[in-house]
């Protein structure tokens, strides 16, 4: 059956080029509407431009119903009133995807704290800005699909990229918890950590395989996300039509005690501690402490030993 989106309302942030415009174009190539927000910097966050208005004009030309907004994700205020605006003009919102971002790579040594934060504000604090906007009218319309975009970087780490990785993975963290907090009235929280050839990774990416790359390959995957039938609280990495699943896991660990319970008693234990043939994946951060307790009941008398 075909997924569309018709008589929904989508939200997507930094849609004024590369991953936003193609996911936006092809929302509302599905039927819904879509606000296209973007305040058209550069990819450092300077300046500005007409870029939202430009790829409204391509939805309208299509065919498709699309508004821009020009504010930035980094201000509160500025996004309550894109989502207020939103609502008084199409009656609701139902997808929002937290795409926009910037870029101030420098080794720690060499960035600024101000480079630190900004990078953090506009990627971390800014979807986290754009969801408490559009969150109490998920709850109170019983249904909501977001997607934030994470990245490898956050993920698995990158050199250059503190300011970014620690956004980023920051993000997956904020996934996973409104995840859980949504559940009860269907709002599905996911991230993508998607792999493509934009202008964030021009000088990255050699030329010839852009194409390769495309946005539009990450479509697919960002689309069944914010879909009605889509999963939560997922991680998934999505590149050149390769749709991965990724996972922060927990190996089972070793109880120590008495004299092991000392951090020699650790370092001996070490190659157990993160043997991850058996490892987990909890599905919240609860289940980790519940986990440390069951392994405690179950061997009775912790032993160092027993692992
Ligand atoms: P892009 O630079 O083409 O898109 C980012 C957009 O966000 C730009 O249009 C920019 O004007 C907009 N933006 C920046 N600050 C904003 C603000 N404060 N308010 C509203 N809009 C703002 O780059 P790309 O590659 O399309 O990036 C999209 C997302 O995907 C970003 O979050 C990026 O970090 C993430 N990503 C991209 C990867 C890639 O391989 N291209 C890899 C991993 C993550």
């Amino acid at each position: 059956m075909s997924i569309r989106f018709d008589d929904q309302v989508a939200i997507v942030t930094g849609a004024g080029g590369g991953l936003g415009r193609a996911y936006a174009l092809e929302l509302a190539r599905r039927g819904a509407k879509v606000v296209v927000n973007d305040l058209g910097g550069e990819a450092d966050g300077t300046g500005r431009s007409d870029a939202a208005a430009a790829v409204v004009a391509e939805i309208v030309a299509a065919g498709g119903e699309a508004m821009a907004n020009g504010g930035s994700v980094a201000d509160p205020e500025q996004m309550a009133a894109m989502v207020d605006h939103a609502r008084e003009r199409w009656g609701g919102v139902h997808i929002l995807i937290n795409n926009a971002g910037v870029l101030r790579d420098k080794s720690f040594a060499k960035m600024t704290t101000d480079d630190f934060e900004f990078v953090v504000r506009v990627h971390l604090l800014g979807s986290a800005f754009v969801t408490k906007a559009c969150w109490d009218l998920f709850r109170a319309q019983n249904y909501g699909r977001v997607l934030m975009t994470s990245s490898s970087s956050g993920l698995f780490g990158n050199f250059g990229q503190a300011n970014y990785g620690a956004a980023k993975l920051g993000i997956a963290g904020l996934t996973r918890t409104l995840a859980i907090e949504g559940a009860k009235h269907d709002i599905r929280v996911n991230t993508i950590a998607p792999t493509a050839g934009t202008r964030m990774t021009e000088g990255l990416f050699p030329a010839d395989l852009f194409d390769l790359f495309a946005p539009e390959k990450i479509v697919p995957a960002a689309l069944f996300l914010v879909s009605g039938d889509a999963p939560t609280n997922q991680i998934v990495g999505a590149g050149a039509g390769v749709v991965q699943s990724a996972h922060i896991t927990l190996t089972p660990g070793v109880a120590l005690h008495g004299d092991s319970l000392s951090p020699e008693g650790v370092a001996a234990a070490w190659d157990r501690i993160t043997d991850r043939t058996a490892k987990i994946v909890p599905a919240s951060g609860a289940e980790q402490a519940m986990l440390i307790g069951r392994m405690l009941m179950e061997r009775g008398a912790p032993s160092a030993q027993g692992s």
